[in-house]
């Protein structure tokens, strides 16, 4: 008899400065399938997950929109909770990183870690924005490649080379908030001795349930120098203060992960149970379902803080790869950034489920979502054979037998031969090789399509016997629909509707049901409509490059109050240069007099020779949001005219002194 273990399971928590997106639901529709054939097994899972809700970007978010950090992250909690209840993600309970709880235990776990001697103090040297007050972290920083030399590169690592690097080494660094060169400053700062744990990772790694990929790439880890965590920021910064200290915070990555306790405490406190999950491994199993994005985190810094702290560590971490959309990575200008509001509107959640899960394995690859695929997908193997199985068999019933289900099955070794398939699909499940339980079931469904076909209950006149068939293939529907329950929730309720049964678990798919008066058949889902996926793409596209409908354009009236918020400068071009890679783009440097320069790119590049532009003096909108695009951030707009199809940059009086307003 199989031991059914207690087991906590965790998705990472999404960061509460933005939607949710598709490429967010691999990893939440992943978990929750599994979450939910476990449950279906019989094992007592509880399924935590919470919005993380600290760190600078959130606080930059809220200060653009002109909200405190927590009206943003209670908003987006909001929404977030929506999105995933909408495609069936079912958290046992769903918290936040920015509860009295967490903060509670964050300082407890940091002082008991500062207690074995795991945290240490050191005054470092990082860069500092002048204008905006504020000490930037690595993504905020972009200058030169240190290696390679290449352009506007993060101030952590090069996309061009791949090279890592500390902030303070590119060359002619720029805050991206303000566009000033930044400065460096000392600051005293706590870190987390990692290197202690080097032993103890090492056989962590060995004894835990990794995927081969991610134990390879934790060897390489442990096998490299294991630096110090740097677990301190300065404010002004969105998080929990350092205990004993007045302008220092925890680094979000400190009291993320652990949200994953604080969660389940108040889960335990409402349900009264998984009390000593966290101190006891006797007690039950721990899962972490993550992004390979974020394995160093979960697998080096999180088992050794709580290794440290005298916390149990989890039995497993299972990485899944990124999602890209027809074949591209998910980005806002090419239309494959698709938020999980944006595809509800057209396509149905359960269809993404079932694909997602069609593609899913137990390895960290990629999976693409492919349009065409989809619907193949979809309309061929999910309504083309299962749903016209159920629907194909209730027309019988209906009309032979008033829809009572026979008492007998009309050939019960075949139905047996067919049942005794579904362990397969068990193991499959259990080892999160979805892929495998979909392709599983599908040829399944062609068996129980075949038997139908073969028995042709349309050409019988002996009612008895059709009913008789009509309720094997039933039945065989009822089988597939729990087998595929897990993927997809909402049909096995809406079936369970027609069959008149309720919480059918996956026990139940092995006997066949008899003997009953079931509903009559409703077309539980349609085909998806291809013109239905190109009103998603098309509106996908039209969000954002392309916006700007006609009518809006032929709005001309602004009000003068409009107007004025336009700062109109004049301004000297005194540097453009080619952007390697883009066709369109000239980079140019704009001399905006006591206002300082600006680097704006333009799409000029077919009309002007770079030193033609040299010299030009122009009119420049200063305080045009700047924009981070491919190749850098434009921080302003040269003012051209459209002029019979060729651009013109404005010319002006060169007497005209740089940085005049204009009005
Ligand atoms: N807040 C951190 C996690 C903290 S866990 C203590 C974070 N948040 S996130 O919102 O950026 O991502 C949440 C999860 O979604 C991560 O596991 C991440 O890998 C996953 N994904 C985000 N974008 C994704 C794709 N495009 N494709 C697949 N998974 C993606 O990281
Ligand atoms: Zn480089």
């Amino acid at each position: 008899m199989e031991v059914k273990n207690k087991i906590l399971v965790t998705s990472a928590l999404p960061y509460a400065n933005g939607p949710i997106h598709l490429g967010h639901l691999v990893e939440y529709v992943q978990t929750d399938i599994w979450v939910r054939f476990k449950k279906s097994i019989g094992h007592d899972v509880a399924y935590i997950c919470a919005d993380d809700a600290h760190g600078t970007p959130i606080m930059l978010k809220a200060k653009e929109q002109g909200i405190s950090p927590e009206n943003l992250i209670s908003k987006i909690k909001k929404e977030h909770e929506k999105d995933f209840k909408s495609f069936f993600v079912d958290f046992d309970h769903y918290s936040s990183t920015n509860s009295k709880g967490n903060e509670i235990l964050c300082k407890e776990i940091f002082l008991e870690l500062q207690k074995n001697n795991y945290i240490s103090q050191k005054v470092i040297s990082q860069f500092y924005d002048e204008k905006e007050k504020i000490f930037l972290p690595d993504r905020y920083i972009k200058g030169e490649c240190p290696k390679c030399g290449a352009h506007d590169q993060y101030g952590d690592s090069c996309e061009n080379c791949g090279a890592t690097y500390a902030p303070t080494d590119l060359k002619n660094p720029l805050s991206i908030l303000s566009n000033t060169k930044p400065e460096t400053k000392d600051t005293n700062h706590y870190f987390f001795n990692l290197k202690s744990f080097k032993d103890y990772l090492t056989e962590w790694t060995t004894c835990n349930d990794l995927q081969p990929a991610i134990k390879n790439k934790l060897n390489e880890w442990l096998n490299d120098n294991l630096n110090d965590w740097d677990i301190t920021r300065d404010a002004p910064y969105f998080g929990f203060k350092i205990p004993k200290e007045k302008d220092k915070y925890f680094y979000v990555w400190m009291d993320a992960p652990i949200g994953y306790i604080s969660a389940l405490k108040e889960f335990s406190e409402k349900n009264n149970k998984f009390e000593n999950i966290w101190s006891d491994e006797k007690d039950g199993e721990i899962y972490h379902f993550i992004g390979k994005d974020i394995a160093y985190f979960h697998a080096l810094f999180w088992p050794s803080i709580l290794k440290g702290s005298g916390y149990r560590t989890p039995n497993g971490i299972f990485c899944h790869g990124f999602l890209t959309v027809d074949g591209k990575k998910m980005s806002k200008s090419r239309g494959t950034f698709i938020k999980a509001s944006d595809y509800l509107k057209y396509l149905d959640p359960e269809f993404l489920r079932y694909y997602f899960a069609s593609k899913l394995n137990e390895s960290i690859e990629d999976i693409d979502l492919n349009f065409d695929d989809l619907i193949k997908k979809v309309n061929s193997d999910l309504i083309g054979k299962l749903i016209n199985l159920a629907s194909r068999c209730s027309a019988f019933l209906d009309k032979n037998s008033n829809l009572m289900l026979s008492e007998v099955l009309e050939d019960k070794d075949r139905f047996q031969d067919f049942v005794n398939n579904i362990d397969e699909v068990k193991e499959f499940y259990s080892h999160r090789k979805f892929s495998n339980a979909i392709s599983k079931i599908m040829s399944m469904t062609d068996k129980a399509n075949q038997y139908i076909n073969e028995k042709k209950p349309w050409s019988i006149d002996d009612l008895d016997h059709v009913q008789k068939i009509s309720t094997q293939g039933l039945n065989y529907y009822r089988t597939l629909v729990i087998l595929l329950s897990p993927v997809m929730p909402n049909l096995l309720k809406h079936s369970e509707s027609m069959l008149n049964e309720k919480d059918l678990i996956w026990e139940d798919s092995y006997t066949p049901l008899l003997d009953k008066k079931i509903e009559k058949f409703k077309a539980l889902k349609n085909r998806i409509q291809k013109e239905d996926v190109q009103k998603l793409k098309d509106e996908l596209l039209n969000k954002d490059e392309k916006k700007k409908p006609q009518e809006e354009k032929m709005n001309t009236e602004i009000d003068y109050e409009d107007f004025s918020k336009i700062n109109l400068i004049v301004g000297e071009i005194v540097k453009a240069e080619n952007v390697e890679g883009a066709d369109k783009l000239l980079k140019l440097s704009l001399d905006l007099g006591d206002l300082g320069t600006k680097e704006v790119f333009s799409g000029i590049k077919k009309f002007y020779k770079t030193e033609d532009l040299i010299g030009k003096k122009t009119l420049v909108v200063e305080n045009l949001k700047p924009k981070v695009m491919k190749f850098g951030t434009s921080s302003g707009m040269v003012l051209a005219a459209d002029s019979n199809g060729e651009v013109i940059v404005l010319d002006l009086n060169e007497n005209i002194k740089n940085g005049s307003k204009v009005k």
